[in-house]
C-alpha cells in the first residue's frame, strides 16, 4: 500500500472513531433502569402480592376506555387456568351484577371476533379463556419509568 493511503487510512480511522466518542458521553450509572454502576448488582425492591379476597378491595379504574381492568384481589387460588378447571368463571360466568359479587363478563368475552363477531354466544370465547393473557393483578409497586400515556380516546 502506498505511503499516502495509509495516512488516509488513519485519518479517516481516528475520524470514525472521534465520531462514536463524543465529548460527554452518558455516564454509566445514568443507562439503565436500574439507576446504578452497570457493576453493581442490584436488588430489587420486592412486589408485594395481592392477597385480598375478592369483593375486599375496590375494582381500580381501567386507565383508558376499552381496556382490561386490573384484578383487584388475589389470584394466587384460582391459578393456575387448564382446559378443565377456571375458577375465574365459577364466580364472573353470571349474568347479573348484584352489589359487592363479581361483575359478570362483558358481551365480548362471549363473542367469536373472528368467526362470528355479530353473535353472544352462551359459552366463553376461546380466546377469553385465559383471563390472565389480558388481566393482571392490581399492584402498588412503582413504576420504573414516569409514563406520561393519556389516552383520549382517538387514534393519534
Ligand atoms: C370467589 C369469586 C371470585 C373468583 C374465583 C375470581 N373473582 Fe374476580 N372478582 C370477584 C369479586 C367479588 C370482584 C369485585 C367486584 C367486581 O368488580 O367484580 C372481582 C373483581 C374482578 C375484576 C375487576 C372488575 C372491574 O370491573 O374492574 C377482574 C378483572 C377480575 N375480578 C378478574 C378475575 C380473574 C381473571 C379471576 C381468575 C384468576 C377472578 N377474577 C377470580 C370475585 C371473584
Ligand atoms: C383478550 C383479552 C381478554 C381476555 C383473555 C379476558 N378479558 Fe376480560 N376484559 C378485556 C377487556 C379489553 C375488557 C374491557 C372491555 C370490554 O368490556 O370488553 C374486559 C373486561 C372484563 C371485565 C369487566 C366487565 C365490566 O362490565 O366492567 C371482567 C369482570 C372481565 N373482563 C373478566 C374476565 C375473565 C374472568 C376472563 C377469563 C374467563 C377474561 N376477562 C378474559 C380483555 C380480556
Amino acid at each position: 500500500m502506498k505511503k499516502s493511503a495509509i495516512l488516509f487510512l488513519a485519518v479517516a480511522l481516528s475520524a470514525g472513531c472521534a465520531a462514536s466518542n463524543p465529548a460527554a458521553p452518558t455516564p454509566d450509572t445514568a443507562l439503565g433502569l436500574q439507576k446504578g454502576s452497570v457493576f453493581a448488582v442490584p436488588v430489587p425492591p420486592p412486589v408485594k402480592p395481592n392477597e385480598s379476597a375478592p369483593g375486599e378491595q375496590k375494582p381500580v379504574a381501567p386507565p383508558y376506555a376499552g381496556s382490561p381492568p386490573v384484578i383487584p384481589h388475589g389470584t394466587g387460588d384460582f391459578l393456575p387456568i387448564t382446559a378443565k378447571q377456571n375458577a375465574c368463571l365459577d364466580c364472573h360466568a353470571v349474568t347479573e351484577k348484584k352489589p359487592g359479587e363479581p361483575t359478570p363478563l362483558p358481551p365480548s368475552h362471549y363473542t367469536d371476533l373472528r368467526n362470528a363477531p355479530d353473535t353472544v354466544a352462551d359459552k366463553v370465547a376461546g380466546a377469553r379463556y385465559v383471563c390472565v393473557s389480558c388481566h393482571v393483578g392490581a399492584t402498588d409497586a412503582a413504576p420504573l419509568v414516569q409514563n406520561r400515556f393519556i389516552h383520549t380516546g382517538e387514534n393519534k
